[in-house]
């Protein structure tokens, strides 16, 4: 028996698979090598998963490496802990936040994101902690406060209050439990009305939270929504809280947020890991524990990135494909199939003939998704009934993209996945050539950083630029050292048409962190990441001269970018939102690639 404390915090910051990419047929996944290296408490973590409980379903690497669902991690899961009750160890099970805002299952509707809850819930975790995406609209919050008592105490809030009616009395209360101790077997800037927040370095010095690490647990656990790494890391604080009073209990803290895989250790005995997003990678994280006669050493303390699919998960398991699924896991698998099936995310709207990537492709490759959107998917798939003869450029933020959209069927969630928002649009008329001046001129200015942007557009973009960063040190890196034959000569771009490599190594991430040893479970190529991209895109025009009017249709994220850059280059037209009107009424943009699929694709 082991006495394990648990702080958590909200942090700054079935048939259808069938049917899907069929014939191309399943690709053969990597097995692992390399046995996890177990000690007296071990973990497994994910964070960020953002809906995508389904897993990666697309045949285009890396998709494939991602490919197991919840209902297989929960497998996996149930054999980890049988392992470590057999070796008479600790294996506790954590998540650090952002389930909602990505695949379709979260964002179809509200409602969706909470049965989607439910399902995630049916995976006991030792501990949960919320992330920014919880806390952006106050139903999310209330839903979790509601539901508080069926986490067992193990959904935990230290830092995030919310603001409730009890009783006739409105009061200010943590959203669920502060902080657990219980005996083991063996952070935000941006929120929702009604919700507050508490800086770790206050929590760190009030008194419930210097009660709760007064006496000496065997090792304390940490979660939260914040990332390990930086000498202004939140998590600091907190640590330095404990270790104050404890100098050689050991810590494991939980991250999230930036979207990557990272690990640092504070100290000997210290450490804290990241596992990434979208449910493409669980963190195993291990120690053992200090020995009888203490002599204050630094303990051996590992972590491992596991490529979260099926093929993984049985080798780590020592388990075989008849033997793997547990009841808990079918259950869960089916659950999410039937929730799909009810949300309609596995209708087919066409048959993409190509992979269109997010960042593997400069814009203006005709394999850029940001691109294909400019140029095919916009022009033909946005139509104003009325003004459908009129010449028109559209403007818009290519931050509206938010995935990859692979060869093979598209369908409702790839839909929902590369253009979740609902933002609508508007129009002015204008000359062809001030229209076009604007947009190079909100290029020019960069998304948004002439403006104050809500907190919510600046984490989106932080976590956007740290994940994308990430990406471009582990392809720089790779081309630095001769990069592989197949991208020879290429200037570090990936050929079009070119095959990826499938064999001897898959792409993937090729993570660097600040922990010993190798990371990652399987090696791989780095995905090819191209930083030659734009903020906003504008659809083209032939054939009008620059003074004549046209109408310059502009999607309402943007219309702030574009009233700055207009009151830049013609202050005397002294453009507002009164000058615009709506265009295409009732079209939202997380219908256009569905149009745009029927016509096309
Ligand atoms: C995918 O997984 C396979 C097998 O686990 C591995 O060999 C390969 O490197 C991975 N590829 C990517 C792109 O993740
Ligand atoms: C905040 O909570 C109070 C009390 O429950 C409620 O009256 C008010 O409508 C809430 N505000 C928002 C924005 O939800
Ligand atoms: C959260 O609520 C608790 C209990 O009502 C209160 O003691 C604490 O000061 C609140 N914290 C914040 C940051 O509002
Ligand atoms: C799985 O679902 C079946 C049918 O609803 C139920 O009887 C069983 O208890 C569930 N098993 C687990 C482990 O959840
Ligand atoms: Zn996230
Ligand atoms: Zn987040």
């Amino acid at each position: 028996m082991k006495l394990a404390l648990f702080l958590v915090l909200a942090g700054l910051v079935n048939s259808y698979s069938i049917a899907r990419d069929d014939l191309r047929g399943p690709p053969e996944l990597p097995v692992p090598t390399r046995p996890l290296e177990w000690g007296d408490v071990n973990f497994l973590s994910t964070s960020d998963t953002h809906g995508w409980l389904r897993g990666h379903q697309h045949n285009t690497w890396p998709e494939p490496n991602y490919s197991g669902d919840f209902g297989s991690f929960a497998s996996f899961a149930s054999h980890m802990r049988a392992k470590a009750d057999k070796e008479g160890v600790d294996l506790l099970l954590v998540d650090a936040g952002d389930h909602h805002d990505g695949s379709g299952l979260v964002s179809s509707s509200e409602e969706a994101a909470g049965w989607t809850d439910d399902i995630f819930g049916m995976l006991e975790y030792d501990v949960l902690a919320l992330g920014n995406h919880e806390l952006y609209k106050y139903e999310a919050a209330k839903w979790i406060y509601d539901r508080r008592e069926r986490w067992n105490g193990r959904f935990l809030t230290s830092n995030t209050n919310i603001t409730v009616e009890e009783d006739g009395k409105v009061v200010n209360v943590p959203i669920a439990d502060r902080f657990a101790k219980f005996e083991t077997k063996q952070g935000l800037k941006a929120h929702g009305r009604n919700i507050t927040v508490q800086s770790p370095t206050k929590m760190a010095r009030e008194a419930w939270f210097l009660d709760a690490i007064h006496d000496a647990p065997d090792y304390f656990v940490l979660a939260g929504h914040m990332p390990v790494r930086g000498e202004t890391s939140e998590w600091l604080p907190i640590y330095q809280a404990i270790r104050d009073r404890h100098p050689l209990v050991p810590i494991f803290i939980f991250g999230g947020h930036t979207h990557v895989r990272d690990c640092v250790q504070y100290d000997g005995r210290t450490i804290g890991v990241v596992p990434g997003r979208y449910l493409e990678t669980i963190a195993f994280t291990s120690s053992d524990l200090p020995p009888a006669n203490d002599d204050g050493e630094a303990l051996r303390m590992n972590r491992r990135y596991l490529d979260a699919n099926d093929v993984t998960y049985r080798w780590h398991a020592g388990a075989t494909l008849g033997n793997f699924d547990t009841d808990l896991g079918r259950n869960i698998s089916g659950a999410l199939a039937a929730l799909a099936d009810k949300l309609k995310l596995s209708r087919v709207y066409g048959d993409v003939p190509h992979d269109y990537f997010l960042t593997r492709h400069p814009y203006g490759h005709p394999r850029s998704v940001i691109t294909v959107f400019e140029r095919d998917v916009l022009p033909e798939a946005l139509e104003d009934e009325w003004r459908r003869d009129i010449p028109r450029i559209v403007i818009g933020n290519a931050g509206s993209l938010r995935f990859d959209v692979f060869k093979g069927s598209f369908d409702k969630n790839d839909e929902l996945t590369v253009s979740p928002f609902t933002t609508a649009f508007f129009y002015v008329r204008l000359k062809a050539g001030l229209g076009k001046a604007i947009a190079d001129e909100m290029n020019r200015a960069g998304a948004s950083k002439l403006l104050p942007m809500s907190g919510r557009e600046e984490d989106d973009a932080h976590v956007q630029q740290v994940y994308n960063e990430w990406l471009a040190s582990q392809w720089n890196e790779y081309v630095e050292n001769g990069g592989d034959d197949l991208f020879e000569n290429e200037g570090g771009q990936m050929p079009l048409g070119r095959p990826v490599p499938e064999k001897p190594k898959t792409l993937g991430y090729a993570t660097r962190d600040a922990c010993v040893g190798k990371g990652d479970d399987i090696e791989h190529i780095p995905v090819p990441f191209s930083p030659n991209q734009v903020d906003f895109i504008r659809t083209p025009l032939k054939g009008v001269p620059d003074d004549m009017e046209i109408d310059v249709v502009v999607m309402d994220f943007a219309v702030d970018d574009f009233l700055t850059a207009a009151q830049m280059l013609r202050p005397d037209l002294k453009l507002g939102w009164d000058n615009f009107k709506p265009y295409a009424e009732g079209t939202l943009i997380n219908s256009i690639f569905s149009r745009y699929a029927r016509i096309a694709w």
